[in-house]
């Protein structure tokens, strides 16, 4: 018998190992094992490997001539409160108008903080133990409350999570928000390939595949119709961020409205970087072209570095955060001519990825034996017209949870929104006991329904008849 033509492509692309065990599988693990394959661009594996595995390809990235980037400053560093002002007055309108929705990118695994479920399904609040996932639910459905109309919001997923995420949406009635604007769709997939670019399968009958990076999101939005969506409901801007910061303001007028009055196509936010090895990206400018530089890509000197008032040189830092024009993703996904559909340049990470060896039999290394491939979204912003980055306070939208313990754990993730709370509990009047980093003594929480931000917190907290002691265990909702 011959062999189905998607068999016969891979043997003749030099990737005929893929179906080494095809013959001697079940017919259902024979038609899984095609429905992966038919996943793959080969030429696009081909295209990577001569370009990031060959001998002599390029490991680093290319530093020549990186300058910080500008930003656009907060008022308490210097920036223009008429300026400000206009900003948020122009994204109130553009929310009351509903051209705004929200999107988190949730496809990762999770890997570092070590917990077993996707990862927007993980407690992070003080005193409730919300999930990730229900603080952004919480802060959507209170931004759309606030200016008048409610918001869509897309959840970008991968394979390994998609089903379980679905799912916990569901066991929560979506957390209060209308079913019809939560929207999940899946991020692609792509093979991981050994040091001389063979695509490694992980049993016989299933191929190596991994999440293609927050980058694939461009196209995974293109592909799951969500751009059409937001073109039918006359939303223009989406609001990026990820799953792993509970501080994030998830919609933030004061930055929709910079992008839009600025006609950008891709803004982001920054904070000043909190130390030199902190791990965040950093926003650069190179041969005028706005770069973000990764902090495994940056090397520690720069990192260091020093301007003349004693500052660090390269110190905004990318806390992934970004607004994008729906008209700019279609361009970045749409095929035209003389340009490959994806135009986002892929990253490759040396990893131990578990294979199987010849015979078959299960191999799991010790050290690098392959390459995963995958995008970064903020490698967008060189194609954007106008992009833009404005700087934001770290303790009002970045404390993320990516670490068991340490920096970027939970419990930091915790602590910061208690000194969140008592930030805008003191600044409205009420008495609350803090220590000299601002944590209060006790253990309280404020829905995002409550307030989601200085501004709702405050008009809420003038609308209660009597306003609350601040002790242990107060819950605000
Ligand atoms: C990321 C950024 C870094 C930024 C920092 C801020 C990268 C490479 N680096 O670092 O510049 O300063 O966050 O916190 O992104 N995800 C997917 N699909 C994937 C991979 C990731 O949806 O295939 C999502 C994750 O679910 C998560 C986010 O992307 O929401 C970030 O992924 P992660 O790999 O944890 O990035 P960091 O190394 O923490």
């Amino acid at each position: 018998m011959s062999s189905p033509p998607l068999i016969e492509k891979f043997r003749q692309a030099g990737q005929g190992q893929v179906f080494a065990f095809h013959d001697e599988l079940a017919p259902e693990a024979q038609r899984h094992l095609l429905s992966e394959a038919a996943e793959i661009d080969l030429a696009e594996i081909e295209r990577l490997t001569a370009s990031l595995l060959a001998p002599g390809a390029k490991a680093s990235v290319n530093l020549e001539g990186l300058q910080p980037a500008p930003f656009e400053p907060l008022v308490a560093s210097g920036g223009d409160p008429a300026a400000w002002a206009r900003a948020k007055a122009a994204g109130e309108a553009a929310l009351k108008a509903g051209r705004v929705a929200a999107f988190t990118v949730a496809g990762g695994q999770g890997t570092r903080l070590g917990f077993d479920g996707p990862k927007g399904t993980f407690p992070v609040t003080p005193l409730k133990q919300k999930t990730l996932f229900q603080v952004f639910a919480e802060k959507i459905h209170a931004a759309g409350i606030r200016h008048g109309h409610p918001l869509h919001w897309f959840i970008m997923t991968s394979h390994q999570n998609h089903a379980a995420t679905v799912a916990f949406f569901e066991e929560h009635r979506y957390f209060g928000l209308d079913r019809a604007r939560v929207h999940f769709f899946r991020q692609g997939r792509m093979p991981a390939v050994d040091l001389n670019g063979k695509i490694l399968l992980e049993t016989k009958g299933t191929i190596a595949l991994s999440p293609d990076g927050h980058g694939g999101s461009l196209r995974a939005l293109e592909r799951a119709g969500a751009l059409d969506l937001m073109q039918r409901e006359g939303i223009d801007t989406l609001s990026y961020f990820q799953v792993d910061n509970p501080l994030v303001r998830c919609i933030d007028p004061a930055f929709i409205g910079w992008h839009l009055n600025r006609r950008s196509q891709m803004s982001s936010k920054m904070v000043r970087k909190a130390y030199a090895e902190e791990k965040v990206g950093h926003f650069c400018v190179q041969a005028d072209r706005l770069v973000v530089v990764e902090y495994s890509d940056l090397p520690m000197e720069l990192q260091c570095q020093k301007d003349l008032r004693g500052k660090l040189l390269f110190e905004a830092g990318s806390i992934a955060i970004h607004l994008l024009d729906r008209d700019f993703i279609r361009d970045m996904t749409r095929p035209q001519p003389g340009r490959a559909v994806a135009t986002l340049p892929f990253h490759r990470a040396a990893k131990k990825i578990p294979t199987i060896d010849t015979s078959g039999r299960p191999v799991k290394p010790e050290q690098a034996n392959g390459v995963k491939f995958e995008m970064f979204v903020f490698d967008a912003q060189p194609f954007a017209r106008n992009p833009l980055v404005i700087e934001t306070s770290r303790q009002d939208d970045f404390s993320p949870v990516k670490n068991a313990d340490g920096v970027d754990s939970p419990k930091t993730a915790r602590d910061d929104q208690l000194r969140q709370y008592a930030r805008w509990l003191l600044a409205n009047g009420a008495e609350a006991e803090v220590d000299d980093t601002g944590l209060p003594r006790v253990t309280i929480e404020v829905s995002p329904l409550f307030g989601y931000d200085e501004d709702s917190f405050a008009e809420s907290w003038k609308k209660l008849a009597r306003p609350p002691a601040v002790a242990d265990g107060l819950y605000l909702s």
